[in-house]
């Protein structure tokens, strides 16, 4: 055995030790097409952590796997939402905007939220759908409805996956708001449930619809970055006022950073990144490396503008302000993401694909091929529009204008709706959102030791070397 066999068993971690120890928070999903390479399956031997060598993994844990289910054919999709604050009424707006959807049931903890949804919905539709507003466990109610197809979830993320599983044991489809789970375990957990209800369980990824991101996806179809190398995606936003406001996220999202000291929200950056290099599709995410800078952003707004007396004083930060995480794929590739929410800066999903040909970056959108005119100089991105522009955004894009997000919210749920209605497998699956929400738990255990490789478990039991392509 060589140095490197013997590191690599070292190192190697069981799915199940792995389960055992997972901690934190997670996040997501990837999807996507992969345009070249190495074949699937073929894999790197010089990876000096030893953790690209193939690990032999369990069959599904039920025998069978949901790559290639697809959704049944109906006619009118009946959707139940459970959460509609913020994000969840601004997405009640963008699924009434759509024919052939039907609203049947709301769940809401908070009673005014439920009822003001529930008037969106009799505006609308005239018809008043049930609300569930008895107390924090009444989803569970609304999840043993009979008529309902998908039930869209956008509550705080520790209810997620109780929420996701209790939507597939009651029979419907699920849709979580990012990220999907926030541990590794119920990761886990929500991939068995997809595989034994045949459920799906999506994760409501808005930013892989958007329109850059589906016209780049495009053009790494086409070939035009040649062999892939290296993504970069972040969650690069200034939440400050947000998250100490005593309303909405300010209620919850902050206790995280009492708690989690990783990346807790890496599914936006992640998400299209994941899909231009086929993640669970062709290649897939092996390790992850991770580190967070120091935890002062939070410390500092609250000095300055929180009064003494509040109970915010008692709160004590451990999340590291920036916290910066490398992913090796199986391929080799890597992938650098990001996370700072608590900090005077403008927003950037860094958005990033390099190959041998050529990069595309984000914020704002720059392209560079081989041998273009300007020698280092990047250009922008409309000479490719109309060639490579996404079919979506093409058909669709004029309706999405003016909804949330810049047409992303609309055109992903215009889509989910299209999928549903025609019988087609969903874009983005569970294993999608296993693997992104992964991020959380497995960042915060390589910040709280020094940096150590840790080890993706294979939520797709290997299926993601015979499979490739994206329906999106
Ligand atoms: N994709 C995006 O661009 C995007 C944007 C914002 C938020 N989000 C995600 O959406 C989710 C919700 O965020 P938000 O900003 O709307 O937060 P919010 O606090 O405004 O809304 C959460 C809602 O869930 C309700 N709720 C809490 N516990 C409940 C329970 N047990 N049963 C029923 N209802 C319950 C609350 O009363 C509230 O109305 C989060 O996962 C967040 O990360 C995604």
């Amino acid at each position: 055995m060589t140095t490197d066999d013997k590191k690599a068993k070292e190192l190697q971690v069981s799915r199940r030790q792995l389960l055992r120890t997972g901690v934190g928070l997670v996040g997501a999903t990837g999807a996507g097409l992969l345009a070249s390479g190495l074949a699937a399956g073929e894999l790197s031997s010089s990876d000096p952590a030893g953790f690209v060598s193939p690990v032999e993994t369990p069959r599904a844990a039920n025998g069978e796997t949901m790559v290639g289910v697809k959704f049944e054919a109906r006619g009118t999709v009946r959707l139940g939402v459970i959460g509609v604050g913020s994000r969840g009424t601004g997405m009640l707006g963008n699924f009434l905007a759509i024919p052939h959807v039907q609203v049947n049931a709301i769940c809401d903890s908070v009673k005014e939220h439920a009822k003001h949804a529930q008037e969106m919905v009799e505006k609308s539709s005239g018809k008043k759908p049930e609300i569930y507003a008895n107390g924090e466990h009444d989803y569970e109610n609304l999840c043993k409805r009979n008529d309902l197809d998908f039930i869209y979830i956008a509550t705080p993320w520790q209810w997620h996956a109780p929420m996701g599983i209790a939507a597939m044991k009651g029979g419907a489809h699920a849709g979580l708001e990012v990220p999907a789970v926030v541990t590794v375990e119920e990761c886990e957990q929500i991939v068995e449930t997809s595989e034994k209800t045949r459920r799906h369980c999506l994760i409501m990824e808005n930013c892989c619809y958007g329109e850059s991101e589906l016209l780049v996806l495009n053009m790494v179809r086409a070939g035009m970055f040649g062999e892939l190398l290296h993504g970069e995606g972040a969650y690069i936003h200034d939440l400050r006022k947000i998250v100490n406001e005593d309303r909405s996220e300010g209620l919850w999202r902050r206790e995280w950073h009492t708690k989690l000291n990783g990346n807790m929200y890496p599914t936006h950056g992640l998400g299209p990144v994941a899909n231009y290099m086929g993640i669970n599709r062709g290649d897939k995410f092996e390790y992850i490396v991770s580190m967070s800078s120091p935890q002062a952003g939070l410390d500092a707004y609250r000095e300055a503008t929180v009064p003494k007396d509040s109970p915010k004083w008692k709160e004590k930060y451990i999340c590291g302000d920036m916290n910066t995480s490398l992913i090796k794929t199986a391929k080799g590739r890597t992938i650098m993401v990001q996370h700072d929410v608590v900090n005077p800066q403008p927003y950037d999903r860094i958005n990033l694909i390099k190959g041998v040909k050529g990069m595309f970056r984000g914020y704002p959108d720059r392209i560079f091929f081989d041998g273009q005119k300007g020698e280092e100089a990047y250009t922008g991105l409309d000479a490719y529009k109309e060639q490579y522009e996404h079919k979506l955004w093409k058909e669709h894009g004029k309706d999405a204008e003016d909804k949330g997000h810049g047409g992303m919210d609309y055109l992903m749920l215009l889509r989910l709706v299209q999928c549903l209605r025609e019988g087609l497998e969903p874009d983005i699956d569970v294993y999608d959102a296993a693997a992104w929400s992964a991020i959380g738990g497995l960042s915060e255990k390589s910040v709280a030791e020094g940096s150590a490789p840790q080890k993706f478990p294979d939520f797709t039991h290997g299926a993601w070397k015979q499979r490739n392509g994206s329906a999106i």
